[in-house]
């Protein structure tokens, strides 16, 4: 219902059980009139048209990142935040943090049928449709992950393959988060080689 629809209404009942006086009814009126001109009239395309019912809108705490701020103790070391960037020198000689046993190398496992197989195929020889494919439109093909050059490299390397993506490979930095792609790394490392 619109606005002075809902008014009338109201006005109507206020008058009825109330009992104003006719001066006093139209005062109320007007009043309410002003009131819904404040609510539909104001500048158009911003979140406050008028400081009807401001809420909790303006107040004197402090919002976000907004000092003054308390400072982590002196020493402190995060450990939890942004995932850290490495270029491939750097990642050369990351080492997998995630544990070699039967619990994880299933979870890799899973997650390469999930996301690699597709490409590089259930037994990563890479013999697959999408190959197939990448070969007639004459662009690189996903690579057989059990030849010796793959095997041959550290699992810093391998991670950030997976993570960056290489020429016509995705990269699953924002798909994957970094301890399933070390998982992953994990699956590829033991992999049966050529
Ligand atoms: C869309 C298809 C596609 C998907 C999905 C894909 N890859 Fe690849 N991958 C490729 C292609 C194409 C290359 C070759 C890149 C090049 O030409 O440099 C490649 C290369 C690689 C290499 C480098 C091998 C080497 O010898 O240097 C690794 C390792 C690899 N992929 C692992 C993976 C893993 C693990 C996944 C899953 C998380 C995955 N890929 C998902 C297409 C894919």
């Amino acid at each position: 219902m619109a606005v002075p629809g809902m008014l009338a209404t109201i006005g109507a009942s206020v008058r009825a059980r109330a009992s104003l006086s006719p001066r006093r009814f139209r005062l109320w009126v007007a009043s309410a009139g002003l009131v819904a001109a404040s609510l539909g009239c104001g500048p158009a395309n911003v979140t406050y048209p008028f400081d009807y019912f401001p809420e909790m809108h303006y107040q004197s705490s402090f919002r976000f990142q907004e000092p003054p701020r308390r400072l982590p103790a002196v020493d402190s070391v995060p450990i939890t935040g942004k995932e850290v960037a490495y270029n491939l020198a750097e990642a050369e000689g990351l080492k997998n943090p995630i544990p070699r046993n039967q619990l994880t190398l299933e979870r890799g496992k899973r997650l390469y049928e999930v996301n690699c197989s597709v490409c590089h195929g259930l037994d990563a020889k890479a013999n697959t449709e999408v190959a197939k494919r990448f070969t007639a439109a004459k662009a690189n093909p996903p690579i057989n992950l059990t030849r010796p050059e793959t095997q041959r490299q550290q699992d810093g390397v391998l991670f950030w393959t997976i993570t960056n993506g290489r020429g016509n490979m995705p990269a699953f930095k924002n798909i994957l988060s970094e301890d399933d792609r070390w998982r992953i790394t994990l699956h590829v490392r033991n992999l049966p080689s050529q």
